[in-house]
């Protein structure tokens, strides 16, 4: 496995590789639900890259920028072990060097949900992942269901700005209790995380919902709300039973539906979502 800092070096690998080439971008502390994303691309792609990069710019001011994890050698040696053949690790100065002044601004899909309660958010998203794409040049780049959103986002951006690359949505990694893996849960104290498997019963009772033919949204917004608040240490930030296109909040579910869910835990903000 070649690790490097230098975009440089990076390219000069990328042009000698043979093959297909995924890349998984990654802000690093991985854990179970990053690793199926490598081993996604790995039974894709002859070469697989990775990128740890905590990037500032999709963190707003008073979020967890500065006391993100950052365990490096534990990530690597995972990155080893799962056969990544490339780990690009940029400092922020090259990625934004003084003068820097381009962003990404992928409109009407990132307003709602994530984008209203992390105002530019996606901005810093879209950009560090255009600026990925234009770094390795890859075939497929692989993202989690986990962060819905952002899927969408980026498949908007790929497409309205001809990226040559392939986006492939591999399934949320969840705890035997249905958390979803994610970089905070260790925020998260004992009480804390035991009440954090609401996420998942109340989006389960949604989906029982509509398997048992409910399809008003409001309706299946309500039964996440009302299972949300039956742990008192959870607080709700948004509840959505959105077009998974496009969104915007449905009355009647024809098509499909995201059902997504914000809350607060304490100090820890935790997302999770079902595609319908
Ligand atoms: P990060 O939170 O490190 O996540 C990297 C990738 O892992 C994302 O595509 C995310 O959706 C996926 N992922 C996280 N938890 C997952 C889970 N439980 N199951 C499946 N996939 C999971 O998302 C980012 O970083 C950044 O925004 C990034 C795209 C790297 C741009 O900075």
């Amino acid at each position: 496995m070649r690790t490097t800092e230098s975009l440089s070096e990076l390219r000069a690998i990328r042009k000698s590789s043979k093959g297909t080439f995924g890349l998984v971008p990654t802000m690093g502390a991985l854990h179970a639900g990053h690793a199926s994303l490598i081993e996604r691309a790995r039974a894709e792609c002859r070469n697989i890259a990775t990128s740890i990069f905590v990037n500032p710019s999709q963190f707003s001011a008073g979020e967890d920028f500065g006391k993100y994890p950052r365990p490096l050698q534990k990530d690597l040696d995972l990155l080893e072990s799962l056969g990544v053949d490339v780990v690009y690790l940029p400092a922020v100065d090259a990625i934004y060097p003084p003068g820097y002044q381009t962003w990404i601004d992928v409109e009407t899909v990132s307003t709602p949900l994530e984008g209203q309660c992390r105002p530019g958010h996606f901005r810093g998203v879209a950009t560090i992942v255009a600026k990925l794409l234009n770094s390795f040049l890859p075939d497929r780049a692989y993202f989690g269901q986990k962060d819905a959103q952002q899927v969408v986002v980026l498949k908007r951006m790929v497409r309205d700005l001809n990226f040559p690359v392939e986006i492939v949505v591999c399934p949320t990694v969840r705890e035997p209790d249905g958390l979803a893996l994610s970089s905070r849960n260790v925020y998260l104290n004992s009480e804390e995380r035991r009440s954090a498997a609401v996420l998942f019963r109340a989006l389960s009772t949604a989906k029982s919902r509509y398997d048992g033919g409910e399809r008003s949204a409001e309706v299946l917004r309500e039964v996440v709300r009302s299972v949300l608040r039956s742990e008192p240490l959870v607080s709700e930030q948004y509840v959505s039973a959105a077009d998974p296109e496009t969104l915007s909040e449905l009355e009647r579910i024809e098509n499909g539906v995201l059902l997504s869910l914000a809350v607060r835990i304490g100090k820890t903000r935790l997302i999770d979502n079902f595609l319908i």
